[in-house]
């Protein structure tokens, strides 16, 4: 039987947080190979993230390097959102708050009206980590499919579900 999500104790692990630099992708790439949890997409592909979507991202550096990451983009069609297409954090900084931080530290750094992000409906780590976020921020989620497996072209993975937070006023303090 699994034990239940039980959050870690408090640590004095502190972790920098920065936008991407030249050299993340390789890292980014490295965190979600080793991680699990998410599609492991090409080195390439996290280099271009590393390159253009720079400044609607995140690292968070701790002793040992990077353990922490989200890749935003603002899709052209809506500047105004923030759209978080990939957020992992490495399995042993995961239960201590990481996630969370780098969302609040993005949602203040780039200031989107709205924040969306898509996930697989058994994620109970992801869900909730949006559903923290949507009540820090003190404004509405908003849930919906977003792509069924078909569409993927792999009827073995889950369908993925729109997250939608906001409106967001401001910055949050
Ligand atoms: C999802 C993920 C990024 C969360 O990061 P994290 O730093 O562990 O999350 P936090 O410590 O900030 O916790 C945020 C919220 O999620 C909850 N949570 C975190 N891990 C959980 C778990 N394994 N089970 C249930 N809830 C969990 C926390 O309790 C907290 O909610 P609360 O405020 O209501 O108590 C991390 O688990 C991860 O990297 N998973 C693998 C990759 C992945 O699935 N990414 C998301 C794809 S959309």
């Amino acid at each position: 039987m699994t034990a239940p999500f039980a959050p870690a104790p408090e640590t004095p692990v502190s972790h920098q947080l920065r936008h991407l630099e030249h050299g993340d992708g390789a890292a980014l790439h490295a965190l979600v190979r080793d991680g699990g949890g998410l599609d492991l997409n090409s080195p390439y592909a996290y280099v271009l993230g590393e390159r253009f979507w720079a400044d609607t991202s995140v690292v968070a550096v701790g002793p040992s390097g990077p353990e922490g990451f989200i890749l935003g983009v603002t899709p052209p069609p809506d500047p105004t959102t923030l759209f978080v297409w990939q957020v992992g954090v490495a399995p042993e900084a995961r239960g201590r708050g990481l996630g969370l931080t780098m969302l609040r530290w993005l949602v203040d750094t780039v200031g989107p009206r709205h924040l969306e992000a898509t996930v697989t409906p058994s994620n109970t780590a992801s869900r909730r980590l949006f559903a923290a976020l949507a009540r820090e921020l003190g404004t509405d989620l908003a849930v919906s499919r977003w792509v069924e497996p078909d569409e993927l072209g792999d009827v073995d993975h889950e369908p993925e579900d729109l997250h939608r937070i906001g409106p967001i006023a401001g910055p949050t303090g």
